[in-house]
């Protein structure tokens, strides 16, 4: 917890839509917490651990106590049909962010940040009662073993290697891979992100599922076929049908 520091999140915070900021130890899911309560706008639950994350699809989403940064942010006066695009705006401020450090990250549709085809962050939104939840899953200092198995992830640990950054394991975390630090400039970029006019198109351009032949799971259905576009309502137009929600598989580059 010690990289997890509440007077500094709120300074870097200060200024921003995110200023009313609360850190826990443990809570059984910060993106649970905020729909159960709801609160003002900007209104952000950090913490340590969670008992039951929640991920994608009625999945779980779990880390060990320490190695994520795990945080929830509400949203209050989103047009309804801005909504669903919120969680795009999230996984790309996360990949902003991470590029700051070195690596490239690139998005999977929708919302699943990935380094090097693995991994690193996934994001959930959710609306309850008019509000938008937006949760975020980091993994920060996870060794391989701390990974989920069966799943292609990393941790900014891992890939921060390559960069000249010292693992982090045990002892303190490196200054980049304070989870604090970490909240502070997803968050800073989040807040910049909702306000821009363009953001999109930094979305598309990082976004490696345009081009892909994808195989996705929609309700009742599996979809096989070139992912397009990204359209300006958050659809991916998978042979010229927008798709609204599903699990993403990139099968190869379109004439791959
Ligand atoms: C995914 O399945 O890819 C989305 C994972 C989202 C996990 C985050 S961790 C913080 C917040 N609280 C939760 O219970 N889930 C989200």
């Amino acid at each position: 917890m010690d990289d997890l520091v509440i007077d500094a999140i709120r300074e870097g915070l200060s200024g921003t839509r995110f200023s009313t900021v609360e850190v826990h130890e443990s809570v059984d899911s910060t993106q649970a917490v905020l729909v159960r309560e709801g609160g003002a706008d900007g209104r952000v639950l950090v913490a340590d651990h969670q008992t039951q994350g929640r991920g994608r699809s009625g999945r779980a989403w779990a880390s060990p106590p320490g190695t994520s940064l795990l945080f929830s942010a509400l949203l209050v006066g989103v047009e309804p049909a801005f909504a669903p695009l919120v969680s795009l705006q999230a996984g790309l401020s996360v990949a902003l962010a991470i590029e700051r450090l070195g690596p490239r990250p690139q998005l999977k549709w929708p919302n699943d940040v990935l380094i090097g085809g693995r991994k690193v962050c996934g994001v959930l939104g959710e609306l309850a009662g008019g509000l938008v939840v937006v949760g975020v899953g980091l993994n920060v200092s996870q060794s391989r073993a701390q990974l989920p198995e069966g799943v292609d992830a990393t941790s900014l640990a891992l890939e921060l290697e390559g960069f000249g950054g010292p693992p982090g394991f045990g002892g303190s975390p490196p200054k980049a891979l304070r989870r604090d630090r970490l909240l502070v400039d997803v968050l800073r970029q989040l807040d910049r992100t909702l306000a821009a006019p363009d953001w999109l198109d930094d979305y598309r351009s990082r976004c490696a599922t345009i081009g892909s032949r994808v195989r996705i799971q929609v309700p009742g259905d599996v979809v096989e076929g070139v992912a397009e576009a990204v359209a300006s309502d958050g659809a991916l137009v998978v042979d010229g049908r927008p798709l609204y929600a599903g699990d993403v598989i990139h099968l190869r580059a379109a004439g791959g």
